[in-house]
């Protein structure tokens, strides 16, 4: 079979530091000239950039001297800027290679070990996860029942997944803008399980991964049990930095880059179109994996649906490209239904892999996922409907009980990145289960311990009802006051 995307190779050999540029540093901060003392101003600028993700942790910033000249500004003032960063604990120096970021001693993870999955009276926006109306599921389990006689005679174990699936789905990447035959595809229990997979083959203990800060958690958990290490660009309300994906590529020279740009989840971003074009070029560029999670891709509420990412490569380009996808969010996580795309030849690599741990998914699931996929078009625009509507009601409440949280309504996915204006995620999150709600706090999507504090995902997959009802408990709860955070949760602001 001819494959249409191309196997690379990686090099994996060089590896370096990553140095923040002055240009790119000097556009996030602000002017010097109007501000008095204008150093103090500065270093608490740059200290909350990296207490916000924007500026990762592990980087080294620009030269003294450069810095001075991009902000119009004296050598003096970025000395004793970087001094006070320094003193805070927000930087420290190496001999002889410079001012690099770091967090304050003491700092400890927030709401990461909160544990999901705990079944009580609270309202739970922890989980952003719709749910599948009873009766789809059962008229789809009515639908394959006469289909199970053809297999029951056959072995069951189909570790790339059936191949009328896989048929279905590389048919629906051809659809999305990417030319695709099912020897690309490889059926997964979900993208969760097709990232893991991903990482198993590609990537050792120690491997660089770049990853968007904030991210998927459980992604990031499973590079942290993979013992990766993560090299972070930030995504914000408005969106990517592509530079900064550039230069990190260039100069850290990741194995693997996990990317969600449809719908990001937590932010509820989009990326455009250019921006696809120039990552891909820039992993082709130092030969980098591209892990594009899609599972939020067909949750577009004000836009059409985005076409595949991969389809932005140049001719040919797409083959350093895997493409994760599921049916937990069209339909439902229960299914445990999901894909991968990728060259052929490493689709059979994975295969092979996911025989050593599960031998292939359930024959009954993969019915199931196939009768409901041919449903989609039916399925899909009441679920769209019903998420345009929670939004509405949960930015209403919002507006109503909490203005002085900010937030942008997102183009599609499934919740609401909010700016608290102040650093008390976790204490609110914390202090919300006594009020009957589970929520996380913007530090449990983090890349790093101490970031995104002040930032908190609302999911809208609850009934209108339910989230207003979820949004009177959490400005009952920040009117009570929250509790003092403890010293080693306390932001070291700098003052
Ligand atoms: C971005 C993203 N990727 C992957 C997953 C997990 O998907 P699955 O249930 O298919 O494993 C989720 C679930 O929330 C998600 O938001």
């Amino acid at each position: 079979m001819a494959d249409p995307d191309q196997f690379q190779s990686v090099d994996r050999a060089s590896r370096a530091g990553r140095t923040l540029g002055s240009r790119q540093l000097a556009a996030l901060l602000p002017d010097p000239a109007e501000m008095k003392p204008a150093y103090r101003h500065l270093a608490r600028a740059i200290s909350a950039l990296i207490l916000d993700g924007r500026i990762a942790l592990h980087v080294r910033l620009p030269a003294e001297r450069e810095l001075a000249a991009a902000l119009k500004t004296s050598r003096a003032t970025v000395t004793a800027v970087y001094d006070l960063l320094r003193e805070s604990g927000y930087a420290h120096s190496r001999q002889g290679s410079g001012t690099w970021t770091t967090l304050p001693e003491g700092r400890t993870p927030n709401g990461v070990t909160r544990l999901l999955g705990l079944q009580d009276a609270a309202i739970d926006l922890a989980r952003a996860a719709p749910g599948l109306p009873h009766s789809t599921l059962a008229d789809a389990l009515a639908q394959i029942t006469p289909q199970l006689a053809g297999h029951a005679h056959t072995s069951g174990y189909h570790p790339y997944g059936l191949p009328e699936l896989r048929a279905v789905i590389a048919e629906r990447f051809t659809r999305r803008g990417l030319a695709t035959v099912p020897e690309q595809i490889l059926v997964t229990s979900g993208a969760q399980h097709a990232l893991t997979l991903v990482m198993g083959l590609l990537c050792s203990p120690g491997d660089r991964v770049m990853v968007e800060n904030p991210s998927y958690p459980n992604a990031l958990e499973a590079m942290r049990r993979a013992r990766l290490r993560t090299v972070s660009v930030p995504v914000t309300e408005t969106g990517w930095d592509v530079e900064i994906i550039e230069s990190t590529l260039r100069q850290t020279v990741p194995q693997l880059a996990y990317l969600i740009p449809d719908f990001h989840n937590p932010t509820g971003c989009l990326m455009p179109r250019e921006e696809r074009a120039r990552i891909l070029r820039a992993a082709q560029r130092s030969g980098t994996w591209l892990v594009i999670d899609e599972t939020l891709a067909e949750l577009a509420l004000d836009v059409p649906a985005p076409e595949t990412f991969a389809s932005h490569a140049t001719p040919g380009g797409a083959g350093q490209t895997i493409t994760t996808g599921s049916m937990s969010k069209t339909h439902w996580g229960g299914l445990r239904m999901g894909w991968l795309r990728a060259p052929a030849q490493l689709v059979t690599e994975l295969a092979a892999q996911r025989v050593a741990t599960d031998m292939g998914g359930s024959v009954l699931d993969q019915l199931l996922a196939l009768t409901l996929l041919g449903r989609v078009g039916e399925l899909l625009p009441p679920r769209l409907e019903q998420l345009r509507e929670q939004r509405t009601a949960l930015a209403a409440a919002l507006t109503e009980h909490i203005p002085q949280w900010t937030w942008q309504l997102p183009p599609g996915g499934l919740s609401l990145w909010a700016d608290l204006g102040e650093p008390v995620a976790s204490a609110l999150a914390e202090r919300a289960l006594d009020y009957g709600v589970r929520i996380e706090g913007g530090g449990y999507f983090a890349t790093d311990p101490g970031l995104l504090e002040q930032r908190l995902r609302i999911p809208y997959t609850e009934p209108p009802d339910t989230l207003r009802e979820a949004v009177r408990r959490l400005a009952t709860a920040l009117a009570d006051g929250l509790p003092v955070p403890s010293p080693a949760r306390r932001p070291h602001w700098i003052a």
